[in-house]
Formats: C-alpha cells, sequence, structure tokens
C-alpha cells in the first residue's frame, strides 16, 4: 500500500542571484513499512526533498508538484492542519541531535512536552510512555532526568530517534542520522533504527551521502544529483547491478576497511551551483560516458524493471 506520493516536487531558494532549483522535479512512492534511502553527494538536494515533506524550508519554498501522505494532500494543507500530522503523522531525525534537542530541558521532559502538546495524555502516562520509548532506543529509563550534554554522542542520536517515534508517526524522515558520530557507534545506531522500524512498520526516508549506509539499512534506494533523481532501485539490483554513471561512482568510493573516504573515483569535480546547472544532463561535464546528446537533451526516467528505473542517456539507447 503506498504511504507516500511525491509527483514532480519542485523547491526552490530565492537568493539576490535567483533561484537555487535545489529539488527540481523529483517524482516517487513509498510503501507503507518501507525503508526508502536517499544517496548522493552533499548539495545534491536531498535534506530540502526531506525538509519539503515537513514543510520545514526556510529561505525558499516549494514552488511546484504535488504530495501526498495516506492520500492526503500535505502541500494544500493550512499551516494549522499541518501542524497537527507535524510529529503525529511524519516526523524528522535530524544530523545533529544537539542542535534539535533542547539544551536546558531533561531528555524525558522533553519526549512528554512532545506527547502532551498533541495528545490529551496524563502527565503520569506520558512519562511511562516516555520511559517505555527510551527502554526501546536501548537507553536505560533513568537517564530520563539527565540533560542532552550529560549524554553521549549514540545515546543523544538515540534519545532523538525516541522522541520521531512519541507519536507514533507513519514516517519518519531521517537526515544523515548518524553522520557525526564514530563508525562503532554508528553502526549501532543504524542497527537499532532499522529493527525498530521494522518492528513498528513504519516507513522512513533515511538520508545519508553515504550509500553503504543505505545498503545496511533499505529496502530501495533513490540516487539523487544536482536536484533530480538519477537511479532509483531496489538495494540489491542497484547494488549488483548500477547502470547510472553517478551511481556506479558513488558504489566505487565506499569508505576502504579503516573507514577513511575515498575520493569519488572517475568523477572529477563536485556538484553544480543549483543557480545555474548544466544544460541536458545535468552529470555531463563529471561523466567520463557523455555524449553530444547528454549536453543537449535532459534525460527522462525510464523503468529497467518492475524495481529499477534510471535517467541516463546511455541506458535510454541501449548503452
Ligand atoms: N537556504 C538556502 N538558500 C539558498 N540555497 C540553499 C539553501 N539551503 C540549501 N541551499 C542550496 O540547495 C542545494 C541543495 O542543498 P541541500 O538540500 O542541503 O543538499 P544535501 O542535503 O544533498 O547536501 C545546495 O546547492 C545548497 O547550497
Ligand atoms: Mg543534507
Amino acid at each position: 500500500m503506498t504511504l507516500l506520493s511525491v509527483e514532480n516536487l519542485k523547491t526552490y531558494y530565492s537568493t539576490s542571484s535567483g533561484f537555487v532549483k535545489a529539488v527540481d522535479g523529483v517524482s516517487f512512492n513509498l510503501e507503507k513499512g518501507e525503508s526508502l534511502g536517499l544517496a548522493g553527494e552533499s548539495g545534491c538536494g536531498k535534506s530540502t526533498l526531506g525538509f519539503s515533506l515537513m514543510r520545514l524550508i526556510k529561505g525558499g519554498e516549494v514552488v511546484g508538484g504535488d504530495i501526498k501522505l495516506n492520500g492526503m494532500p500535505l502541500l494544500e494543507m493550512s499551516d494549522r492542519e499541518f501542524n497537527r500530522i507535524r510529529w503525529e503523522k511524519i516526523s524528522l531525525i535530524s544530523q545533529a541531535a544537539m542542535g534539535a534537542l533542547n539544551p536546558v530541558y531533561r531528555i524525558g521532559t522533553q519526549i512528554v512536552e512532545a506527547i502532551k502538546v498533541h495528545t490529551k495524555t496524563k502527565k503520569s502516562e506520558a512519562w511511562e510512555r516516555a520511559e517505555d520509548l527510551l527502554r526501546q532506543v536501548e537507553i536505560d529509563p533513568s537517564r530520563a532526568f539527565n540533560y542532552p550534554h550529560e549524554l553521549s554522542g549514540g545515546m543523544r542520536q538515540r534519545a532523538m530517534i525516541a522522541m520521531a517515534l512519541a507519536l507514533d508517526p507513519d514516517l519518519i524522515i531521517a537526515d544523515e542520522p548518524t553522520t557525526a558520530l564514530d563508525v562503532v557507534t554508528q553502526v549501532q545506531v543504524l542497527k537499532l533504527l532499522r529493527a525498530l522500524q521494522r518492528k513498528l512498520d513504519v516507513s522512513i526516508i533515511l538520508i545519508s551521502h553515504d550509500l553503504s549506509i543505505l545498503g545496511q539499512a533499505c529496502d530501495r534506494v533513490i540516487i539523487m544529483y544536482a536536484g533530480k533523481i538519477a537511479e532509483i532501485g531496489n538495494v540489491e539490483v542497484l547494488f549488483k547491478n548500477p547502470l547510472h554513471p553517478y551511481t556506479q561512482a558513488l558504489l566505487d568510493s565506499f569508505p576502504d576497511i579503516k573507514g577513511d573516504k575515498k575520493p569519488l573515483t572517475g568523477l572529477p569535480g563536485s556538484p553544480p551551483d543549483l543557480l545555474d546547472p548544466p544544460s541536458g544532463c545535468r552529470l555531463h561535464p563529471r561523466c567520463p560516458e557523455a555524449r553530444n546528446i547528454c549536453q543537449e537533451t535532459e534525460p527522462q526516467i525510464i523503468d529497467v524493471s518492475s524495481n529499477h528505473s534510471v535517467a541516463c542517456h546511455m541506458v535510454d539507447q541501449g548503452g
């Protein structure tokens, strides 16, 4: 069953030099209980896409497209209507828990307040729920009385997960939830997130610049480049048979055993300025396989199988 459908979404930032086309015509569906990854180098529009779904864009706006959650058109709701579903239906785990958690309140108090603002739960019941949530994210409930700075980085991210789960949402958007953590803690937090996602049958959009992370925690992955979808597919298919040169470069740049990040092999340069993106295929200036058509015409996304689609002229024209 489809939980979320995103149709031709465009989110632009307005700057003195013009519009930054950070998300520029993105369409996809998300099934109930599915874990969908969103990958791409920094600056490709991943956070803008995630924040668009939460209606939390600052300095810009959604200028086109359609977002439906359980058939409800999110972009047509008033702020008041949307505030009711934010956290209750869609919640967010952001990159830096320290920024998202309020430093002057105890962890438990913050979870309790989140519950009380949205539901008519009694304080004692909300405390019980908060303690239960902490247990679920493997934090000893006695930690409810701690302030955020008294917790380790990994614990803070797990407390964020508890907050995001507090109102039993249908969809969690997790934007680089483990990027600030050391490698060992990253793996622990991801495993926990994946286990809870499965147990609670909640859908998740997991955003990361690191494809290897998404390979461990997702059913399907979207590869995003310069505000557009380059490739989308089932994890096994995408990792075994990546068709887009950009996906191939991302897969080649997996960290080595020591965890050091290799630069993108075969792809010089960095993602373009989205104020004035390249013509045709936006990857063409960096792509080793680019031909004339790539400079001239934008590739449309085509289905290569029921669970694999790609936007690349090389595939479109049979390689
Ligand atoms: N408030 C803003 N004003 C102008 N440009 C922005 C703003 N926020 C992000 N951008 C630009 O939008 C593009 C996409 O950014 P972002 O969504 O943060 O990408 P990612 O999460 O993939 O790193 C980048 O080029 C970035 O510079
Ligand atoms: Mg980001």
